[in-house]
């Protein structure tokens, strides 16, 4: 595992333009997973920046989201299909085919499940998996607890989750309860991961995952396991590591 600490969320962004970029130009049809919350924004908007400036094309780049919130229509400015159109996918030349996100609508979850990992599977595998952390270690939506094996899958939000992210709600009653998510094993099976953490609210929950036993409550702690993961921190996160 390579740990790479930072000054701040503009450095942290700009490793994770140079190291995006860089692997993906060695690519054809790169696939790419990714992440929502408030740590990758400042990359999606270099990678907007990196597309206008002639550096990157997504013409032929496949997207997977890892998750997104069951009931919340495409148009809710707090689903996950309206941030990854409003800081990427409007802004560069990637065909709104070749995106993918969970549909958080569906009538049939568990058939939807199955046929977001046959998609997956379709193109091989995730090249690279951008990946944020929860502040209780969650992964996608994997709550503490979450076997190592999963795939894609429904979950029951956890107290803790729909807290953290009712600041994105008008209050915490508007906060879905479920979700679906790409499993652990889903997310394992990437050939590379890139993990972003940034903020002090992250400090005890990063040196947790990184350094102490692996365990199903630090869903997080799996990705010791991983041959390929490339961990970008800030200051204020890295304090205890
Ligand atoms: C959300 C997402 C995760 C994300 C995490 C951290 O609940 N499901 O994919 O990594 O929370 O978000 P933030 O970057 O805002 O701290």
């Amino acid at each position: 595992m390579q740990i790479i600490i930072v000054k701040d969320k503009e450095e942290l962004a700009e490793k994770a333009i140079s190291f995006l970029l860089k692997r993906v130009s060695n690519l054809t049809i790169p696939v790419l997973g990714l992440a929502t919350g408030s740590t990758p924004i400042k990359l999606y908007a270099k990678m907007v920046e990196a597309y206008k400036q002639n550096n990157i094309s997504f013409n032929h780049t496949k997207t997977f989201n890892l998750d997104e919130y069951v009931g919340l229509p495409k148009s809710h400015p707090n689903s996950f299909h309206y941030y990854m159109k409003h800081h990427l996918f409007t802004h560069v030349d990637i065909s709104t085919k070749n995106t993918f996100l969970p549909n958080g609508l569906t009538k049939d979850p568990d058939l939807e499940c199955l046929r977001y990992e046959q998609m997956i599977k379709k193109f091989g595998a995730i090249d690279l998996q951008i990946l944020g952390l929860g502040v209780n270690g969650h992964i996608g939506f994997n709550e503490p607890g979450t076997s190592f094996h999963t795939r894609t899958h429904v979950v029951q939000l956890n107290e803790v989750t729909r807290q953290t992210n009712s600041k994105h709600f008008q209050s915490i009653s508007e906060v879905p309860m479920k979700a679906i998510t790409m499993g652990i094993g889903t997310i394992m099976d990437s050939k590379e991961i890139l993990l972003l953490v940034s903020g002090k609210e992250k400090r005890t929950i990063i040196k947790k995952a990184l350094y102490d036993k692996i365990t199903i409550d630090i869903p997080a702690s799996v990705l010791q396991y991983h041959p390929n993961v490339h961990v970008i921190v800030d200051e204020a996160a890295a304090k205890y590591i």
